[in-house]
């Protein structure tokens, strides 16, 4: 298994994105908040999975003097550049890379992280060592956002034949699209991260346009062993 797939997929998608202003509030107030959350006493963000950088770029406006991006996509890399250098933003960076760039990072060395549509969409491995490498990397009691897809629940989740395609492993499927898709329920992730992470609120947020909500988790990190 690899992500050939994810990378042509959002290669696709920033290809054909324009750059974005991120002066004004985002149109969604949970992400306003969550954001707003996390850049209250950050001086410094990683944001994994960082797609075409929106996140941050608006956490520069929210306050956070530096970051760092990494992605997968080369297409969501040359966007995101593009987004900073459209906001006059040279504090922050974002880089190509997959999970392994984490490893790149000294100890507790960001004030808060950034895991937006990204753990339920890479290998059930990979996001283990992801969550590893978070924990690691930002400073103790640092701020961590997560955000995911809605979980879903009580059905033959392969009965949607539009979306999914196979069940790779338990809860682990393939979209149609190429895409991975690990269905998380709540529970599953609260008890991934309990021994790294403590929960300090939780919340959904609702998309208009296509009827969806996803999940928000903004966490603080424990103590290293
Ligand atoms: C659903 S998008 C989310 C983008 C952004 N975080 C947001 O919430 O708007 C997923 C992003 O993760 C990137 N991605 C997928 N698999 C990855 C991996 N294994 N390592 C790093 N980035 C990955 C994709 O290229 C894409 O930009």
């Amino acid at each position: 298994m690899n992500y050939d797939d994810t990378i042509k997929f959002w290669n696709n998608v920033f290809s054909n994105e324009n750059t974005k202003k991120l002066d004004k509030p985002l149109p969604y107030p949970e992400l306003e908040k969550a954001l707003n959350w996390l850049a209250k006493g950050s001086d410094s963000v990683l944001d994994y999975g960082c797609g075409d950088g929106v996140f941050l770029a608006r956490s520069y406006y929210l306050g956070i003097e530096n970051g760092l991006g990494i992605d997968i996509s080369q297409e969501a890399v040359q966007k995101g550049m593009a987004n900073l250098e459209e906001n006059n933003i040279d504090s922050y960076i974002i880089e190509k890379g997959n999970h392994l760039k984490l490893n790149e990072i000294q100890d507790n060395f960001f004030d808060s992280a950034i895991l937006s549509n990204i753990l339920d969409n890479v290998l059930p491995e990979d996001g283990m060592f992801i969550l590893e490498e978070i924990h690691r990397i930002v400073k103790p009691d640092g701020k961590i956002l997560i955000k995911l897809n809605d979980y879903i629940e009580g059905e033959d989740v392969l009965s949607n034949k539009e979306i999914f395609k196979e069940e790779l492993q338990k809860n682990f499927y393939l979209e149609t699209s190429g895409l991975y898709f690990h269905n998380l329920s709540d529970s599953n992730l609260e008890e991934i991260i309990k021994s790294q992470f403590r929960v300090e609120d939780k919340f959904f947020i609702y998309f208009k346009n296509t009827n969806k909500k996803n999940r928000i988790w903004l966490l603080r990190n424990k103590l290293l062993p």
